[in-house]
């Protein structure tokens, strides 16, 4: 037994319910800049692994990761200054009239929250995604997501889905083949159904299945 598999073994006893992508599962051990290393030193470039956006092991995170986690562990709601002045220093590189800051731990939070903020903004309650779209793992935003439509499960009416900019490369494409749901329903277009966030995901779920990706660089 190889130690990939007997590794597979183990997460398929508690990590049953949770998916890995391709067909020979990728295990990096390691990330540096914009590269990830297997455990035989194998350097491949990251180019998807949504996480490290200032690449792997930045020296500058990682400092001021441990420089915090030796200091506090707090939150939003105590008065607590580097949280003021990491604040001020996000709103100083916005443009004018994007001047106040919340925080999320992750990607879900964002944007059930930027859906939360449409609605309270708008007073409207629908919704416009690209089709396919992952936006994140909250109720609602499971309930926008691009492979319900695949798996013909009953899709609320206040949900409108249009074709992400990729669509047109592949004529499979759901854009393609049921331009209906580009169309708002007539329930979608009552007042309090009107659209008040569109999110976008320009890449396009489910590529990974089969692929042999990451890209090998030496
Ligand atoms: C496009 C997109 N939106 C939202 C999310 C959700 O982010 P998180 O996993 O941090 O909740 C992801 C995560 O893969 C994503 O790829």
């Amino acid at each position: 037994m190889t130690a990939d598999t007997e590794l597979l073994e183990r997460r398929k006893h508690v990590l049953r319910g949770l998916r890995l992508y391709y067909d020979a599962p990728f295990h990096p051990v390691r990330g540096e800049g914009v590269w990830v290393f297997d455990e035989n030193g194998r350097r491949f470039l990251d180019a998807y692994n949504n996480v490290p956006h200032v690449g792997h092991s930045h020296p500058h995170v990682v400092a001021a990761l441990c420089r915090q986690a030796g200091m506090l562990n707090t939150n939003t709601r105590y008065l607590f200054e580097p949280i003021v002045e990491y604040a001020e220093r996000l709103v100083a590189t916005m443009p004018a009239g994007l001047d106040a800051v919340m925080f999320a731990c992750t990607g879900s939070e964002a944007n059930d929250l930027a859906w939360r903020m449409a609605r309270n903004f708008t007073g409207r309650s629908g919704v416009i995604t690209t089709h396919n779209g992952y936006h994140g793992n909250t109720t609602f935003l499971d309930s926008i997501d691009g492979s319900s439509i695949k798996a013909n499960r009953p899709t609320p009416d206040w949900w409108v889905t249009v074709p992400a900019p990729a669509d047109g490369l592949e004529p499979s494409s759901h854009a393609a083949t049921s331009p209906r749901r580009t169309r708002p329903s007539a329930g979608a277009r009552r007042p309090g159904r009107r659209r008040a966030p569109w999110t976008i995901d320009t890449g396009r779920r489910g590529r990974h299945r089969g692929a042999r990706c990451p890209v090998r660089c030496r």
